[in-house]
């Protein structure tokens, strides 16, 4: 399974991962981004037929802000 958070500290708000992944990725007020499905929580695997757009979005984001890690976010931030 695959979970994933935008890091909202880092995104620039380029527009890109919505384009991308827009089952998985909205904008705030501010067009920062977030993961829609759980509120960036990164707490809610993403769907199978969803995880090449999430690929797509992840290597799309130019500052990296777009993580993703095989464990739900709640516990541990960390990400590859
Ligand atoms: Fe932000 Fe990266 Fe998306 S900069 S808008 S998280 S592609």
């Amino acid at each position: 399974p695959l979970y994933t958070i935008v890091n909202q500290d880092t995104c620039i708000a380029c527009g890109a991962c919505g384009a991308t992944a827009p089952d998985i990725f909205d904008y705030d007020d501010m067009g920062v981004a977030f993961n829609l499905i759980d509120q960036n929580n990164g707490n809610i695997k993403i769907s199978d037929n969803l995880i090449d757009d999430l690929e797509d979005a992840f290597e799309g984001c130019p500052t990296e802000s777009i993580k993703i890690s095989k464990e739900p976010f709640t516990a541990n931030i960390q990400a590859r």
